[in-house]
């Protein structure tokens, strides 16, 4: 979950590095680390805690070269301090390495290099690598290079690596492990770059190179050679991605949170654009191999997600299973993969997946392939590797979301699986034409509705909503049916970003426990939209109320009745009910962003938390 950077070039390689570490801090806050090749020695500065504080200490000792790593660091093994940060050394500090992922087997390997006499600085793992290579070289291994393909054949688990030694000024050498984080050359002019995620680096170039499990890269300032670790050369033709660098930064907004709030009617624009044929009252998304008669074949749909993601694969079961009748296991790809699943013929897998890294839903989707499903992901990052590897490649077109509370992608996941489900519908003639063009027209209001609702004309409400609620200890969401996935997203939220205790729970299923946790203190948020259960939820409402629990209600507009019930009502334009979760989930984003804000959190970087997971 770490973020690495790298540079070599004519610049200066720090302020390269830091403006990169910046952009990645929502990968890791614990410490940051930067080591830049001065003459023939590699000096290092590193700082517990957030980025700023190295920026402190290199304003006071300046490093200036033009070749150099950086690390922003979540931390796994080892206290949170600066002897943990990385980059770590060898015994010399001649080499230096910044990792990503866990070295599984470092224990052996540093009794090993203990008796061989290595003197060990750190409490980590990763600070075997160094001194690994170290080893290989005092052997005999001619070269930074050769020694790290060697130790790539000696380590377990997971890894990005970044490794440098002073004794080679004229290369950096980066290997990729496994699930444990992308790595991204990327290629300027007379300059090379090298990182975790593309917003690292997207200020200087947009021409990358993404490297595979089992690939190595060794850059020059001129370019980069590729590898197997076996030594095998391969080649790797950079690509342009799509991103660019002013969508990466946090424009007038306080918070990237509650600039991707904002930015919603866009990144929903952007993810419906060109995929709906109106005229045929058709969905087309691009990136699907499969043909009508496997569509019409598929008898299973296993979502596999973590997070906010597995929420939207919660809400997606409604999706297929009412549109394309296929019956819809959803699973945490924690679980999934630890539990050998079942998958029959005819299983069509779907790993749902903001950044395309996180390592429990790439292993769930690995346990899926090789038990023979079809394999769809939807990546909001294009060319992670989720994106890679699936069969069918769905995107959303969110733009990079920095935050590490998902927000515009959740909505951005609604709408690709509701794409999907009309087309999987269509295919196998499940769903009927009238209905489909109601969804597509639904899909084509969706951007603006999302508008409506994040009018800044709204804003005191908010305000004023969590000015009454910061101070509380706990919080309740209650739902139904499609949007009690939602409750769970909001809950998450709030207790994401504002460290409040909440629990998202079924409506129905208050009566058997959670009922008995309401008092007058406990802020409850029921969403009770016009649809099949509404009346349900206004007495559900009505048992908070006799328990003296305070409501908020999330409602359509038109439905007064809720106003006489609930404390405080938040309306949202009539919706369809398929499409009702992009819009309920709005205000809850928006409560949870202004609630943190009353609380004086750090929004968003939130304490023990990373965007993405890389490691288990
Ligand atoms: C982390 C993030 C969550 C995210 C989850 C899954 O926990 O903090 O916001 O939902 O990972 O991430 P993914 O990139 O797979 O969607």
């Amino acid at each position: 979950m770490c973020g690495i950077v790298g540079y070599i070039g004519p610049r200066e390689a720090t302020d390269i590095i830091l403006e990169g570490l910046c952009n990645l801090e929502y990968r890791g806050y614990d410490s940051a680390g930067i080591a830049v090749q001065i003459n023939g020695k590699i000096d290092l500065r590193r700082g517990a805690g957030k980025l700023s504080n190295l920026q402190k200490i290199l304003a006071e000792q300046p490093l200036t070269g033009h070749k150099g790593i950086g690390h922003t660091r979540w931390a796994t093994h080892g206290k949170v301090n600066e002897i943990n940060a990385h980059p770590h050394r060898d015994c010399n500090g001649d080499i230096v390495v910044i990792q990503n992922g866990i070295v599984e087997n470092y224990l052996p390997l540093k009794e090993t290099l203990r008796r061989e006499g290595h003197e060990f600085r750190s409490e980590t793992d990763t600070e075997v690598l160094p001194h690994l290579l170290e080893q290989y070289i005092k052997e005999g291994v001619p070269n930074l290079e050769s020694a790290v393909r060697r130790m790539l054949q000696n380590i377990e688990g997971s890894h990005a690596i970044v490794a440098l030694r002073a004794q080679e000024p004229e290369v950096m050498v980066a290997a990729r492990l496994g699930n444990a984080g992308g790595v991204v050359v990327g290629y300027g002019d007379g300059e090379m770059f090298l990182a975790s995620d593309q917003p690292a680096i997207l200020q200087h170039t947009r021409t990358m190179v993404f490297l595979e499990s089992g690939e190595m890269a060794v850059v020059t300032q001129r370019g980069a050679k590729y590898y197997k670790i076996d030594g095998t050369p391969i080649e790797k033709t950079p690509q342009t991605v799509a991103w660019d660098p002013i969508s990466a930064a946090k424009g007038g907004y306080k918070h990237f949170m509650q600039k991707e709030i904002y930015e919603q009617p866009r990144s929903l624009t952007d993810t419906i654009d060109g995929r709906l044929n109106v005229e045929a009252g058709r969905v087309e998304l691009e990136g699907i191999p499969f043909t009508r008669a496997e569509m019409q074949g598929f008898k299973k749909i296993t979502i596999l997600a973590c997070g906010t993601a597995w929420h939207a694969a919660l809400a997606g079961k409604f999706m297929f299973e009412e549109l394309a009748r296929i019956p819809v296991e959803v699973d945490y790809g924690s679980e999934y993969r630890y539990r050998n699943p079942v998958v029959e013929p005819g299983t069509l897998a779907i790993a749902i997946t903001q950044s395309g890294e996180t390592v429990d839903t790439l292993e769930a989707m690995a346990e899926a392939q090789r038990k023979g499903a079809r394999v769809a992901s939807i990546v909001n990052v294009l060319g992670s590797q989720a994106d890679r590897i699936a069969d069918a490649k769905i995107h959303v077109h969110a733009g990079p979301e920095i935050a590490v509370a998902s927000t515009k992608v959740f909505t951005g996941m609604l709408a690709d699986q509701l794409m999907l489900a009309i087309m999987l519908g269509q295919a196998r003639g499940t769903l009927d034409d009238r209905r489909a063009r109601q969804l597509i027209d639904g899909l084509l209001r969706i951007p603006n509705q999302a508008g409506e609702l994040l009018e800044l004309a709204h804003d005191a409400m908010y305000e004023e909503l969590a000015s009454k609620i910061y101070s509380a200890t706990d919080m309740l969401y209650l739902g139904r049916g499609i949007n009690y996935p939602v409750a769970l997203e909001g809950a998450l939220k709030i207790k994401e970003i504002s460290y409040i205790h909440a629990e998202g729970c079924p409506a129905g299923e208050m009566k058997h426990g959670i009922n008995a946790l309401i008092d007058r203190t406990l802020p409850v948020v029921a969403i009770a939209l016009n649809d099949a259960v509404y009346s349900k939820m206004l007495s559900n409402i009505e048992q908070v109320k006799a328990r003296e629990g305070i409501v908020i209600a999330i409602a359509t507009e038109g439905n007064t009745e809720v106003r006489e019930k609930a404390d405080e009502v938040i309306y949202i334009p009539p919706v369809d009910y398929m499409l009702s979760p992009i819009l309920s989930v709005i205000p809850l984003q928006l409560l949870a962003y202004k609630v943190a804000v009353w609380r004086g959190a750090d929004v968003d970087q939130p304490r023990n938390l990373a965007k993405s997971v890389t490691v288990e």
